[in-house]
């Protein structure tokens, strides 16, 4: 897998984000297993709530175009540290890899290197064993 060229994707797509509200501009770049590059940005919405990350924008670009099989995600935000997916979008995340590799960075490059499992460990499986006995 060529991260650096994720990272740069993530990083380009940054640049669309609609983020009025927050002035925080964040990227993501999803991998597919068949080496597809899907890309989001968040998209905020004045009712704040309503606001998308750019890595569940980036997971609905990929499902669309037919694409569930993911194996790694960057996310670029210009943040001092670099920005890891907030609970909701790891939940997404984990719906279809909870092994997913995720690469946070800043702009600047700095990079942090994680797996979803170890952001949210155990969540599909309490589920599905919960939906196993209906
Ligand atoms: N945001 C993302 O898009 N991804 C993250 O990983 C962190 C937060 C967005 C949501 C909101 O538009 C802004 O950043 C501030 O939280």
């Amino acid at each position: 897998m060529d991260i650096t060229q994720l990272l740069d994707i993530a990083f380009q797509t940054r640049h669309q984000a609609h983020a009025p509200y927050s002035g925080f501009a964040v990227g993501a770049a999803l991998l597919t297993k068949s080496g597809k590059i899907f890309s989001g940005c968040n998209v905020e919405n004045v009712s704040l709530g309503l606001t998308i990350c750019a890595e569940r924008s980036a997971v609905a670009a990929a499902v669309a175009n037919g694409e569930k099989d993911f194996v790694a995600i960057a996310v670029v935000a210009e943040s001092a540290e670099p920005a890891v997916p907030c609970g909701a979008c790891r939940q997404v995340l984990a719906e279809f890899n909870p092994e997913l590799k995720v690469i946070a960075s800043t702009s600047s490059g700095k990079i942090q290197e994680l797996v979803l499992s170890d952001l949210l460990p155990r969540t599909r499986q309490g589920i599905l064993e919960a939906f196993r006995d209906v």
